[in-house]
């Protein structure tokens, strides 16, 4: 049995077979849009591991699996033997023989990396403490979408240095682009964790004025992501000056764009303006999570197809 391709992190494919699952990307959205019918994974069981929340997430990986023509399994902690201490190892050996693919949101990268390297079947992240590879597909296509190519173009990220900014490090690696980073202080990259190469393709700011001015786009996350909650407090004083507001928005490129992952917290790490003001692509940014998500499952089941 050949062993399974897994899309762990970000850099887990190729600049080549990324730009493929953008090319899919856009004609199975186009199908989705027309209602035409496409059911390559009929008879297909995604199952999906939730050790943490989610609205997208879980909304894009179930409708996306069902649009494809299969059918998709909940699991969470809370419900299942892994909240009462089954190892992930015995985990990973049953559910990859009852599936085909599964998605797994949790804690630690290790847990889903030994996940994996038990799993008979593909493996996504859906988002660890370290990365959130499937958001960052959704981001680069809706950029690409709105704007063109992100190559040679300039992304700030304001906010906390999370799983959210350290997959934008790495894609900034594989897509040939740079990020200006702007965290409180304690808060800075940490390039090992992040799973980067080098440091070329990012520079840090004190100030976030600074790392905003130029930008083709803007983007920022929660101050505190989940399973830090016990940092809340301390985190709101920290990252007070940290706000992504109008003013921010006026030094970034005219026709720069904003993107939040979601779920946003208007007054905190963005202006409701912002978010809500022209230059705010978050609802395409959310839809295309469907999209991408539809793709890369079609390209990790079934390879490379012949485009029509
Ligand atoms: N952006 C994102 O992953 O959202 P959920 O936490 O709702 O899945
Ligand atoms: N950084 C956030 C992203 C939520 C989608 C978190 O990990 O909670």
């Amino acid at each position: 049995m050949a062993a399974p391709r897994h899309f762990l992190q970000l850099k887990d494919l190729s600049r080549l077979e990324l730009d493929y699952v953008f090319a899919r990307t856009r004609w199975i959205k186009d199908q989705f849009k027309s209602y035409s019918k496409y059911w390559p994974l009929e008879d297909r069981t995604l199952v999906m591991i939730f050790e943490k929340a989610s609205t997208r997430t879980r909304l894009s990986f179930e409708a996306g699996m069902h649009q494809l023509g299969g059918a998709a399994i909940y699991l969470n902690t809370r419900d299942s033997q892994l909240g009462r201490g089954e190892p992930v190892e015995d985990a990973a050996q049953v559910i990859s023989r009852m599936s085909d693919i599964v998605m797994i949101r949790t804690f630690e990268q290790s847990i889903i990396e030994r996940f994996a390297a038990n799993s008979r079947v593909p493996v996504i992240n859906g988002l660890t403490n370290e990365y959130h590879p499937c958001q960052i597909l959704a981001d680069i296509y809706t950029f690409i979408e709105h704007r063109g190519s992100i190559e040679g173009k300039t992304v700030a990220w304001i906010g906390d240095s999370n799983n959210v900014c350290n997959t934008w490090l790495q894609a900034a690696e594989i897509f040939g682009f740079n990020v200006h980073v702007s965290t409180p202080p304690g808060y800075e990259v940490e390039p090992e964790r992040a799973g980067l190469y080098g440091t070329d393709n990012y520079e840090e700011f004190a100030d976030p004025m600074e790392a905003a001015k130029g930008a083709d786009l803007v983007t920022t996350d929660v101050w505190t992501s989940m399973g830090f909650e016990a940092e809340n407090e301390e985190r709101r004083r920290d990252f007070a000056d940290w706000q992504v507001d109008a003013d921010m928005m006026k030094v970034a490129a005219k026709d720069a764009v904003f993107m939040h992952c979601l779920p946003a917290h208007r007054g905190e790490e963005v202006a409701a303006d912002v978010i809500d003001g022209p230059q705010s692509v978050v609802w395409d940014e959310a839809e295309n999570r469907l999209h991408t998500q539809k793709a890369l499952m079609e390209f990790l089941l079934l390879g490379h197809i012949s485009v029509e």
